[in-house]
């Protein structure tokens, strides 16, 4: 069989006797594990003189091939070109943009070190994926290499419009870099059709059904929306009822419910809007004061960058305002942790609550709104709660969708969920279970895969 290359920014290689970090890295590796293959990217370090060469560790039939980044490289194309100009553009956020020359030769120089250091690794006659923003010109300096093999790639994050995308100096080079993989998937149409008017306008592309033409390249382009692995999920939720975290956190609630969000500590969550909805809940509907707790965990996230850094401050200050003005001798409102917990304490947080309130500014997809209704009780479910700006709110219309920026429509939201009787949860949660199943993860990683292949037999 074919053997698949995988090439990401991060790479997960997994800990004998420790699961793996998150739902995509299981998919990744459940692709690898069916081809036989290897995974290409940073290993996380930063190294004072980082070897060219990568290192190699064997896990059965999947090599893990890694480089670490030097400081520069990691100031300039990690932070910098990848997370202070790429990703604010893409999550529709101009103003956090900080464009600088140095990290836009940085971001080539790290895509070409990779490109120089995965070709020594191949064999030819294979297939390969590179996932996300961080990897955009891969391809093209494959190419320069002489790999002919199909390429595919996958962005995560949305893909910003015509008119904002035009705001990011080079960014005809960055669609050009694109326009050399052989397929290119997106999480929802909007990202397609955003994609596919970019090179309308830019270079004047044909379009014709699923592929674009362009500059003497021929692409195929798709929507392969995330997915989760529901039952994996479901019984994983199902176990933590019983774990003493879960029967602890259940007394200590007693008769109040709980409203619980889980992000990434990134300005692209809406975090600011959220804690200010909380506050609006319980300002506009005074009958919540005791009777809900609103707990937070924030995972730190590229706290090098100033905006993040920021972003922790003022939400420390904000849960420290909020408790300050409304708490009482038996109640504490708002629980902010900032840290990272394992994936089965937070599946059983998600079941223990009433309402997940998932309310990105802008979302590529956002799997958690999608673990936590796989978390529910299917007999007595929680209701989500969902930005109409994330990706999955294409999928999610079971859900209570509002616009992340209306504080006090999503306090409404979260009145109306805690007010929602047992059947209409009951149907919403089955509704949405249902299209999980659908779009499961597996689905997604088996269409692009389908769709990669089918490109190598298309080119020969
Ligand atoms: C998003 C991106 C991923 C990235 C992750 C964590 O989900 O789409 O590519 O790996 O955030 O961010 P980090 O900067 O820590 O890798």
């Amino acid at each position: 069989m074919t053997r698949l290359i995988v090439i990401s920014n991060r790479v997960s290689i997994p800990e004998p006797g420790k699961s793996e970090a998150g739902g995509l890295a299981v998919a990744i590796t459940g692709a690898l594990n069916e081809y036989g293959g290897l995974w290409f990217g940073w290993d996380g370090q930063v190294s004072e003189s980082p070897a060219s060469e990568p290192n190699t560790v064997e896990r059965g039939n999947i090599t893990y091939a890694t480089l670490s980044l030097s400081q520069e490289d990691y100031d300039d194309y990690y932070l910098g070109f990848s997370n202070e100009v790429l990703w604010p553009v893409f999550h529709f956020n101009l103003g956090a943009m900080d464009f600088r020359l140095s990290y836009a030769k940085a971001y080539r120089r790290v895509n070409k070190r990779f490109a120089g250091a995965l070709s020594t690794l191949l064999e030819g006659g294979e297939l390969i994926w590179v996932h996300d923003y961080h990897l955009l010109p891969l391809a093209k300096e494959l190419r320069q290499k002489g790999i002919k093999d199909p390429m595919g790639f996958y962005l995560h994050i949305p893909f910003p419009s015509y008119d904002l995308l035009r705001a990011l100096p080079g960014y005809r080079e960055l669609l050009d870099d694109l326009l050399h993989y052989d397929l290119i998937g997106f999480q929802t149409s909007n990202d397609l059709h955003a994609f596919r008017q970019a090179a309308i306008e830019t270079f004047g592309a044909e379009v014709t059904g699923d592929t674009i033409e362009c500059n003497g390249r021929k692409v195929r382009t798709g929507v392969y929306p995330v997915g989760i692995d529901v039952d994996e999920l479901a019984d994983e939720a199902e176990r933590s009822c019983a774990n003493e975290q879960a029967l602890q956190l259940q007394k200590d609630l007693g008769e109040r419910d709980l409203i619980i969000g889980a992000d990434r500590l990134d300005y692209s969550k809406g975090l600011i809007q959220r804690f200010n909805a909380f506050e609006a809940l319980l300002t506009d509907f005074e009958h919540r004061r005791q009777k809900t707790m609103f707990m937070q965990i924030a995972s730190p996230s590229r706290s090098a960058i100033p905006e993040y850094d920021e972003l922790r401050r003022q939400l420390e200050e904000m849960a420290g305002h909020i408790n300050g003005t409304y708490a009482d001798l038996d109640w504490v409102p708002v629980h902010y942790l900032n840290q990272t917990y394992p994936r089965d304490a937070l599946i059983g947080l998600f079941r223990s609550a009433r309402v997940g309130l998932v309310t990105p500014l802008r979302d590529g997809m956002n799997l958690v709104c999608k673990e936590f209704v796989a978390a529910q009780d299917p007999d007595d479910p929680g209701v989500l709660v969902l930005s109409e700006l994330a990706g999955a709110a294409k999928e999610l219309s079971g859900a209570l969708l509002v616009n992340p920026y209306d504080v006090h429509a999503i306090a409404s939201a979260i009145e109306q969920a805690l007010n929602m009787s047992q059947q209409e949860r009951r149907e919403r949660y089955q509704q949405m279970i249902g299209i999980l199943r659908r779009n499961s993860l597996l689905e997604w990683r088996r269409r692009f895969m389908e769709h990669l292949s089918q490109q190598k037999i298309d080119g020969q």
